[in-house]
């Protein structure tokens, strides 16, 4: 099972380590096995010790060089991170990411064998129009992902229901990752407004391989019940 934190543009470096460490700890006295996974803005990157494993929520796909307000590979490396989040919605939608920008950065840190989580969903007037509509839409955020690729985690995570408290039934999840699964035997991770009290029936349903969760993880209590329940799933 993954459970995946990510902060997006929230916590402070001080309040990220206060964040680890508790976390960590959880995960040491608990000897936890699922592959844990905090994403912090790139502000609050360290050493966090043993534990969750650090991720990036974007990079720029360069070593180093002249990219204004970018970090690339060095700055990665100077941090011991070797996981990166790639086409999450709010860069495909807020920040203009197009698909073929988001494939480039893709094969970029695949070439450099980091374990990329990436992400798709529909926005609401696709899902309204029904399940064909929406995975011919996925199948347009797939174009350039090698989807076989040893170490991708994919997020299904619809745009509408990211931080928004609403979540598709069940049944949608249990269809739609049934449809994934026809794509890639990678793991498949759901996300969009995943709480304590809905994880559960979300992480039972088949071909959900854990969660990406954003506003509910910011609470180092409430991720390390997550983690308990990914633990006991
Ligand atoms: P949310 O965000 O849990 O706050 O809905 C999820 C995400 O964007 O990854």
């Amino acid at each position: 099972m993954i459970v995946a934190a990510n902060f997006k543009t929230n916590k402070t470096r001080a309040q990220t380590r206060d964040y680890m460490d508790e976390v960590n700890e959880y995960i040491r006295a608990e000897n936890v096995e699922a592959h844990v996974i905090v994403f912090p803005p790139a502000t609050a990157y360290d050493n966090y010790g043993q534990g969750a494993i650090q991720g990036a929520q974007n990079a720029y796909a360069v070593e180093n060089g002249a990219f204004t307000g970018e970090i690339g590979l060095d700055q990665l490396k100077e941090f011991g991170i070797k996981t990166i989040l790639i086409g999450h919605s709010e860069r495909r939608h807020i920040l203009g990411e197009s698909q073929e920008e988001i494939a480039f950065k893709f094969a970029y840190f695949q070439s450099l064998g980091y374990e990329i989580v990436y992400c798709i969903g529909e926005q609401l007037e696709t899902r309204k129009l029904g399940e064909a509509a929406l995975m011919q839409y996925i199948e347009t955020q797939l174009v350039g992902i090698d989807m076989e690729y040893e170490k991708l985690i994919i997020a299904y995570e619809p745009v509408w229901a990211i931080g928004t408290g609403l979540v598709p039934s069940n049944e949608d999840i249990f269809s739609i990752h049934k449809a994934l699964r026809a794509k890639t035997s990678r793991p498949l991770l759901y996300g969009g407004s995943v709480k304590v009290n809905n994880m559960r029936e979300i992480v039972d349903l088949d071909n959900v391989d854990g969660v990406l969760v954003g506003g509910a993880s910011l609470y180092a209590q409430s991720f390390c019940e997550m983690i308990k329940i990914a633990e006991e799933a």
